[in-house]
């Protein structure tokens, strides 16, 4: 039987879990890929693991990957961005293949490999929603239809804490340090709950949905810290949970690409995605609607998405990527052009006719109002809280803006967009 030859850089959470399976299964793998797989060299900072079962060789320099002519395969999991970019673009460039589930990497520099693959396959199945096999159902499973938009959940931290501030009725800061708790958040969380991370993801989405270039840069990314619980529990009174979703929409030529925090109605099964759960739901062509999802992190279940890389590169198969360094094809917009319904919450000193004021001034700039209700709170305060029908992004902003200014508000304008 012909052997693979695997370089491991990495000997972390998901590098571990590789290992774990690999021991696991190595047989039944080699059998049902009609390759021997062979761990030859594990390069890594430091020697956390004992590797003598697999008979590998052990190095702390990443370079000694690339530069052994043995060497077939490099699986990048080492994380972070300039370390890992070297790596992956020194592989390619010697003609290996290689297998990453660093979304950062993919998201900022995909457009780089463009010129430096050779005969060497490129493979990130584990960059985007852990487990899901979402690369491959897009690129492989949907190849005949056209996407008009995909709204996923990919970062399970922000939806633990949105969903922790739910069931708790906790604050963000609380739910965020029971995540971290549970290790289910960084000491340093900012790439998580800014949505730097879904967005990373969102790019690589879309690249592979639209045969697009990467255009990390071009998605409006929102955090969640600024949702309160008391928004979770007026949006949950108006019929909806609040999720941090990774949109991506086509209109004609254009696409529009955001992560924010949402409302979602508690019709959808997104709605119900809960915990470190990550969903992806894609509407197409010829499949319709289709919906993905189950862990979108963890050691063993990133790692067997790691694995599936690992066997189409066996098998074969061709990369199903090249569409990826084509071309822009479809402009990308900013969302002021774009109608969302919104939630607004103003939290004012409860005097005669704010409630007027405020709905006159909605009502002045063409945004009308499809549910509205008034809470009064201690001290002669009131929160105020609508959904909005469909209106322009920039008219909401432009008249939230001036209403912004009117001296009974207490505190910003809170706007949560509602995903149609
Ligand atoms: N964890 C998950 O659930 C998950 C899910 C999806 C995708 N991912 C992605 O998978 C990748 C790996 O994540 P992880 O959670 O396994 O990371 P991790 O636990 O931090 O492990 C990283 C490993 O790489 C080593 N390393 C880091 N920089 C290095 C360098 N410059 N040279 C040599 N070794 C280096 C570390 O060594 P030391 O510890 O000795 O410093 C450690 O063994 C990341 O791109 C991450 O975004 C992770």
């Amino acid at each position: 039987m012909e052997s693979i030859n695997i370089g491991l850089a990495g000997l972390g959470t998901v590098a571990q879990g590789f290992l774990e399976i690999f021991g696991q299964k190595k047989r039944v793998l080699s059998d049902k890929l009609g390759r021997e797989l062979k761990i030859a060299k594990v390069a890594s900072r430091s020697q956390k693991v004992d590797l003598e079962e697999f008979g590998a060789i052990f190095s702390t320099e990443l370079s000694s990957l690339v530069e052994d002519p043995a060497i077939d395969v490099v699986i990048e999991l080492i994380g972070g961005e300039q370390d890992a970019l070297g790596l992956i673009s020194a592989a390619l460039k010697k003609n290996k293949h290689v297998v990453t589930a660093n979304k950062e990497v993919i998201a900022k520099h995909g457009n780089s490999f463009r010129g430096e693959i050779d005969s060497g396959q490129l493979r990130f199945e584990a960059a985007v929603a852990g487990a899901i096999p979402i690369l491959q159902g897009i690129g492989v499973g949907m190849v005949a239809n056209d996407f008009s938009s995909i709204t996923g959940i990919v970062n399970g931290t922000s939806n633990y804490i949105l969903s922790n501030m739910s069931i708790e009725a906790a604050s963000f800061e609380e739910s965020l340090k029971q995540a971290q708790k549970l290790g289910f958040a960084e000491a340093d969380p900012g790439f998580d709950v800014d949505g730097i991370d879904a967005a990373h993801k969102l790019t690589i989405l879309m690249a592979l949905a639209y045969g697009q270039p990467f255009s990390f840069d071009k998605v409006v990314t929102e955090g969640i810290s600024h949702i309160t619980s008391s928004d979770i529990q007026y949006a949950s009174e108006l019929g909806f949970a609040i999720k941090p979703v990774a949109v991506v929409r086509r209109s004609e030529d254009t696409l529009a690409a955001m992560v924010y925090p949402a409302l979602v109605g508690f019709d959808r099964i997104l709605s119900r995605v809960n915990g470190v759960m990550n969903a992806v739901e894609v509407e197409s062509d010829y499949a319709g609607r289709l919906f993905f999802s189950g862990p979108g992190a963890g050691s063993l279940a990133t790692a067997s998405a790691v694995v599936s890389d690992l066997g189409l590169i066996a098998r074969n198969q061709g990369s199903v990527y090249p569409s990826l360094m084509g071309t822009e094809k479809l402009g990308v917009s900013y969302p002021d052009q774009s109608t969302s319904c919104c939630y607004l919450r103003f939290d004012v000193v409860d005097e005669k006719g704010i409630f007027a004021r405020i709905t006159g001034a909605l009502s002045d700039s063409g945004i009308s109002i499809d549910e509205v209700f008034q809470k009064n709170r201690d001290g002669g305060r009131a929160s105020i809280v609508m959904i909005t029908h469909p209106a322009r992004e920039k008219d909401l902003e432009d008249c939230l803006s001036n209403v912004g200014k009117f001296g009974e508000l207490l505190q910003p304008i809170q706007r949560i967009r509602v995903l149609s």
